[in-house]
């Protein structure tokens, strides 16, 4: 395990995936506060209203550099590059969505797209840490 980033001097650069979501929103907030660069990843932008609302204080900040990028499908590497620290807030919470409709896109996000990226993490050997936990084959 990586060291505690909290702990760690400033980063310079860091990936926050599930940048427009609650958690992920102010996690680039705080980062942008401290004179990091921050790639903001999300499959959802300003038009999505929750997003929106998460987005706003965002906005125009230097520093701040949002990618609209679905991790189930995207090329994950290129945006990992440089990376002192990736965080990974992207997945769709909650249990309801875990059965019924929607159970294929709950796994596909949240172990899928998980794996995806502690791949590419691995592969650019950027320190990444995780919430869903990674899979148990990267954990
Ligand atoms: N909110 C809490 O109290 C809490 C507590 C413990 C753990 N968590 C976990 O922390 C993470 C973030 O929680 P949150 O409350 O900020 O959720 P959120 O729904 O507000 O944010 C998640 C973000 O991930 C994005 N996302 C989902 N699938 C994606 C994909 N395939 N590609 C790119 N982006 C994708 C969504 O668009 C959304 O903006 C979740 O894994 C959640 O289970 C949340």
């Amino acid at each position: 395990m990586p060291t505690d980033p909290l702990q760690a001097p400033a980063l310079a650069r860091a990936v926050v995936t599930g940048a427009a979501g609650f958690i992920g929103s102010h996690l680039v907030h705080a980062l942008l506060q401290a004179g990091t660069t921050v790639i903001a990843v999300d499959n959802r932008d300003h038009t999505d209203p929750a997003a929106a609302a998460n987005l706003a204080p965002l906005q125009g900040r230097a520093g701040y550099h949002p990618i609209v990028a679905d991790l189930r499908t995207c090329a994950i590497q290129p945006l990992l590059l440089d990376a002192d620290a990736v965080f990974h807030l992207a997945g769709i919470p909650g249990v309801r969505p875990s059965w019924g409709a929607q159970f294929s896109e709950y796994v596909d996000s949240n172990i899928l797209a998980t794996q995806r990226l502690m791949d590419a993490a691995t592969a650019t050997k950027a320190p990444a840490w995780s919430s869903p936990p990674p899979p148990a084959s990267t954990a």
